[in-house]
């Protein structure tokens, strides 16, 4: 009973103290990632170089626990009126708020909105699957890569990117030493192995994928591929999402191509930029074919992000306003677009910087 009583306790504290986990960081890596986190993965907080420093032993607690001890813990908590629809009260894996979600918040990407659904909503379906579900998002900055992950995590988890079910890597900050990569690929795989012990279903988000070493990818291979365990350990009820720019150039091609021919964006199709990918030269330096993520079919599904026009920084504008309860003229989203830079030099269609810090930038426009 001992073991019970600290139970509650663990799970209460670890939930934040997670994304702090790895040991030895140096102030600037701690600061510049509690500004990314802040301002990429959670709008509410302020980053607090203290807040970074906090270290709780969990990791190393739950590591020691063969996988029957979560389920006789998970019955003694639903004993005691914790469980709820998904049989875990931190999950909550609801479908309607997914696909609301991506069609409401999300602007421009009618593939995103296909590929993300279809995907989460066969595995959520599927407890039998054989394999986790790895989802890998690929477009330029701003385009909403880091926003739909945490729709994903906020419509899955009661507590969104903050749940102790969700655990996010930021490669330059979790892994920015290419001497160090023995070193990270055991912290890696523990902290995979102890997640999926702790929760029932996981979600893993990488971001900035495509800063990851290759030997660190060789390291999460066994988990993402067909093994009904890896010692002794299940990894089938785990999501994995990779966010990177691999391919972004040429996503922007075919979304400019399309344009000059007078097609419709929304007639992009998949096949559209899954052949022009593939003749993508393999000997450019950093192309697609050449990551090694894409290389060995770890990746279920391949999720494209198109690069943002005027019309759609617009509807971000408006809807950055309306999240402090106010509703602009059409005027000042027009003023809020036009501060954006556009590209190529010649046409100017899209946004370089995507819908990148529009909540920032409306800050000059507030009345
Ligand atoms: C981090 O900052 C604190 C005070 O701000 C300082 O005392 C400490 O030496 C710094 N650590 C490193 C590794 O730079
Ligand atoms: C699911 O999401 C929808 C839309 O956001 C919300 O109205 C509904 O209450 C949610 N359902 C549950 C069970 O949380």
């Amino acid at each position: 009973m001992i073991l019970f009583s600290f139970v509650p306790f663990i799970w209460a504290v670890s939930a934040k103290a997670d994304f702090f986990q790895f040991d030895s960081i140096s102030n600037a890596s701690t600061y510049y990632f509690n500004y990314i986190y802040c301002n990429v993965w959670d709008g509410e907080c302020q980053p607090n170089q203290e807040d970074a420093t906090q270290q709780v032993p969990s990791r190393d607690l739950w590591a020691g626990f063969p996988q029957e001890y979560v389920n006789v813990v998970h019955q003694w908590y639903c004993s005691l009126g914790q469980c709820c629809d998904t049989g875990d009260c931190r999950i909550t894996n609801n479908m309607t708020g997914l696909a609301r979600d991506l069609q409401m918040k999300l602007h421009g990407q009618h593939l995103v909105q296909s590929v993300v659904l279809k995907a989460i909503q066969g595995f959520i379906n599927n407890p039998e699957s054989n394999k986790p579900l790895t989802l890998s998002f690929h477009g330029w900055s701003g385009t909403g890569k880091n926003f739909v992950a945490r729709i994903v995590a906020d419509n899955l988890y009661r507590e969104g990117v903050k749940s102790e079910c969700v655990r996010l890597f930021i490669t330059p900050f979790h892994f920015p030493h290419a001497r160090l990569v023995d070193t990270y690929k055991g912290q890696l795989r523990e902290a995979i192995r102890d997640m999926v012990l702790r929760c029932p279903q996981t979600l893993f988000i990488f971001d900035e994928a495509e800063k990851l070493h290759p030997g660190l990818i060789d390291a999460i291979k066994p988990y993402l591929d067909h093994y009904d365990n890896v010692d002794g350990v299940s990894y089938r009820r785990a999501v994995f999402l990779f966010l990177s720019n691999i391919g972004g150039a040429t996503i922007n091609d075919v979304a400019l191509d399309f344009w000059h021919s007078g097609q419709n964006r929304e007639d992009i199709g998949m096949e559209d930029l899954e052949h022009r990918l593939r003749a993508e030269t393999v000997d450019s330096q950093g192309g697609f074919s050449q990551s090694e993520l894409m290389s060995g079919h770890l990746i279920d599904f391949f999720v494209p992000f198109l690069p943002l026009e005027y019309r759609h920084v617009k509807l971000c504008a408006r809807d950055a306003f309306a999240s402090r309860g106010l509703e602009p003229e059409d005027a000042t989203l027009d003023e809020v677009a036009k501060a954006m830079l556009y590209v190529p030099k010649e046409e100017r269609l899209f946004s370089a910087q995507g819908c990148k810090s529009i909540p920032q930038r409306i800050n000059f426009f507030l009345p």
